[in-house]
C-alpha cells in the first residue's frame, strides 16, 4: 500500500502555463504537412493550418509555441520568408535531410498559427549566422506599431497592427549547431544581440532567453552567467529574463539511441531513469543560477526535451520522425511533475516536438492525424497550468528497476491547486508489471467531487493510422471516496489525473 499526502494549505509556487508548451521546427513533416498544408489543399485548413491539428492543441490547451528552430534557427534568414510566396527565396536546409526549404511558412504564417491557437509566441532569432541588424529589424518588424521601415514593410505585407512576441531566444544551441562558440564568446554575442531586441511597448514586454547549456554542462552556465553578470546594474539581471537548456531522454547513445517501440524491460528503466535525470540537471544548473540570481528572477528555460530514439526504419533520417508508446507517455508524466516541482525555477518548457518529430504529442499521415500517448499526458495535465503548486509526499513508494545504475521510483507525484480550488494530482506508475494500492489523504480537505482519467496499457502499446485510439485517455472510475480520502488500485504503466473539490 502506497500513501500519498497532500497538504493543500502549503502553497510552494505558481505553476506557469508555459512549463506545457511545445516547439515546432522547420524539420521534417513538422511544419509542413505537420502543420501547414497551404490554402489550396484538399486537406481542410484556414489559411493554409490543418484545421484538424489546430482544433487537437487547442483541446490540449498548448500556452506556447517555439519557432523556427532549432538548429535551424541560426540560418533562418527572416527576410526569405514574408513578402509574396512566389518570390520567397529557397534554401537547403543543411541541418535536415538537405531538402528544400520554400519559405512558404515564415513569419506571418507562425503568427497566424499562434492566433488560431490562441497560445503565446516564442520566436528563436539567429546569432549563429546572422547580423544584430537582422536580428533587431525582425523584432521591429513584428512589434513596432509606430512608423519605420520594418513596420512599414510588414504593413505592405498585409499586417496593419503590430503582434505580440512574448518569448524571444538569442540563439540556440550556440555551443554546437548555432556557431560552436565558446561560453565566454557567446555570452559576449548574447549581451550585444540583446541590447538590439528592443521592447518598443512597455506593455507587450519580450522575455529574452539566453542560451544556456546542454544538459550537465555546468561550465557554461557559469561562464556565461559570469560573463553576463559582470559590470552590469544589479536590477538587470545579467541582462537576460531566462537562461535556456535542453535535455533529451536517450536510451542508447547517440549512434544507436534505441528503437521507439521494440524495447525490453531493461531499456524501459533505463529510458525512464534517464528521463528522471533531468530533475538533477534543475538542481545542478539551478544551483549555479542561484549564486547569480538568489532571488530566482531568471527561468530556467528547458525549451528543448523529450525522448530521443532511432527514427522509424523506412523514414528519412534527417526527419527525426519516431513513434510514440506508453514509455513515451511515463517520460512525459514524469518529467512533467518535475517541472512543476520545481516551478520556483523552471518557468517555460518545450517538448520536441509537435507533429511528426521526435517526442511529437500528433502524427500525420496524408488527412489522417492520431493523438500520441504523450498527447494525452499533456491533456491530462492541461489542469496544472496557472495553478499553485501544493506540498505532495507518497509514502511506500519501492525502488524498482533492471539494473543498478538505473533503478527508479515505483511511482512519483505532483499536485496543485486552482483559483477555484480544485486540486489536481497526477501520478505515474512506473511499473511495467505490478499494480498499487493508493490511498491519497489530505491536511484537511474532506472531497466532495472526485473525478479521475487514466492512460494505462501495455509499456509498448502505441497508436497507429490503421488503429488510432489503442491507446487514449479514459474516465477512471473505480475508487472509493470516503472522509479521510480516496483510495483505489493503480494499474501497472499508467499515468493517472485526479480533480479533487
Ligand atoms: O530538436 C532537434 C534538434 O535538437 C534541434 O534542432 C537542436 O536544437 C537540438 O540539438
Amino acid at each position: 500500500m502506497a500513501k500519498l499526502f497532500i497538504n493543500e494549505k502549503n502553497k510552494k509556487g505558481h505553476i506557469n502555463a508555459e512549463l506545457y508548451g511545445n516547439f515546432s521546427e522547420h524539420l521534417g513533416r513538422c511544419i509542413y504537412e505537420g502543420i501547414y498544408v497551404g490554402e489550396n489543399s484538399d486537406i481542410p485548413n484556414t489559411n493554409g493550418m490543418r484545421n484538424d491539428v489546430v482544433a487537437a492543441l487547442k483541446e490540449m490547451k498548448l500556452p506556447v509555441l517555439r519557432w523556427p528552430g532549432g538548429c535551424f534557427a541560426d540560418e533562418y534568414h527572416w527576410k526569405d520568408g514574408i513578402g509574396p510566396k512566389e518570390t520567397r527565396k529557397k534554401m537547403v536546409n543543411t541541418h535536415w535531410g538537405g531538402v528544400t526549404e520554400d519559405n512558404s511558412f515564415g513569419t506571418h504564417e507562425f503568427l497566424e498559427l499562434c492566433g488560431q491557437l490562441g497560445c503565446k509566441t516564442y520566436i528563436n532569432g539567429n546569432v549563429g549566422s546572422g547580423t544584430v541588424q537582422e536580428m533587431s529589424e525582425w523584432v521591429e518588424y513584428m512589434t513596432f506599431d509606430g512608423v519605420s521601415p520594418m513596420s512599414e514593410l510588414r504593413k505592405k505585407n498585409g499586417h496593419e497592427k503590430a503582434w505580440k512576441v512574448d518569448y524571444f531566444g538569442v540563439g540556440n544551441e550556440n555551443w554546437g549547431c548555432g556557431g560552436n562558440m565558446t561560453p565566454g564568446y557567446y555570452a559576449n554575442l548574447y549581451r550585444r544581440y540583446q541590447t538590439y531586441v528592443r521592447v518598443y511597448d512597455s506593455n507587450k514586454p519580450i522575455f529574452k532567453v539566453c542560451g544556456g547549456p546542454n544538459a550537465g554542462d555546468a561550465y557554461w552556465t557559469e561562464e556565461v552567467l559570469k560573463t553576463c553578470f559582470e559590470n552590469v546594474p544589479k536590477e538587470s539581471h545579467g541582462l537576460m529574463n531566462g537562461l535556456s537548456m535542453h535535455y533529451y531522454t536517450v536510451p542508447g547513445d547517440w549512434s544507436v539511441k534505441g528503437s521507439a517501440t521494440e524495447f525490453d524491460d531493461k531499456e524501459w528503466y533505463k529510458t525512464l531513469s534517464k528521463a528522471l535525470y533531468i530533475e538533477s540537471l534543475i538542481n545542478m544548473h539551478g544551483g549555479i543560477m542561484d549564486k547569480y540570481d538568489p532571488d530566482k528572477k531568471i527561468g530556467l528555460i528547458v525549451d528543448e526535451w523529450g525522448t530521443w530514439f532511432d527514427c522509424e526504419p523506412g523514414t528519412n533520417p534527417g526527419f527525426l520522425y519516431q513513434q510514440n508508446t506508453m514509455r513515451d507517455a511515463l517520460v512525459a508524466g514524469l518529467s512533467l511533475n518535475v517541472f512543476n516541482k520545481h516551478c520556483d525555477r523552471v518557468k517555460m518548457a518545450n517538448i520536441a516536438q509537435l507533429v511528426n518529430v521526435l517526442q511529437a504529442v500528433i502524427l500525420t499521415d496524408g488527412p489522417k492525424m492520431l493523438l500520441t500517448p504523450t498527447y494525452h499526458v499533456f491533456h491530462m495535465y492541461k489542469h496544472h497550468q496557472d495553478a499553485e503548486l501544493v506540498d505532495s509526499f507518497i509514502e511506500g513508494v519501492r525502488t524498482i528497476g533492471e539494473e543498478e545504475e538505473y533503478m527508479v521510483p515505483s511511482l512519483q507525484e505532483s499536485a496543485s491547486i486552482d483559483k477555484d480550488g480544485v486540486i489536481t494530482i497526477t501520478i505515474n506508475n512506473l511499473s511495467t508489471k505490478d499494480s498499487e494500492d493508493m490511498e491519497i489523504a489530505f491536511a484537511e480537505l474532506k472531497p466532495s467531487e472526485v473525478t479521475s482519467a487514466i492512460l494505462t496499457n501495455e509499456a509498448h502499446a502505441h497508436n497507429t493510422f490503421e488503429n488510432p485510439d489503442k491507446v487514449k485517455e479514459t474516465e477512471f472510475k473505480d475508487f472509493t471516496v470516503t472522509d479521510k480520502g480516496i483510495s483505489f488500485k493503480l494499474p501497472a504503466c499508467s499515468v493517472i489525473q485526479f480533480r479533487v473539490k
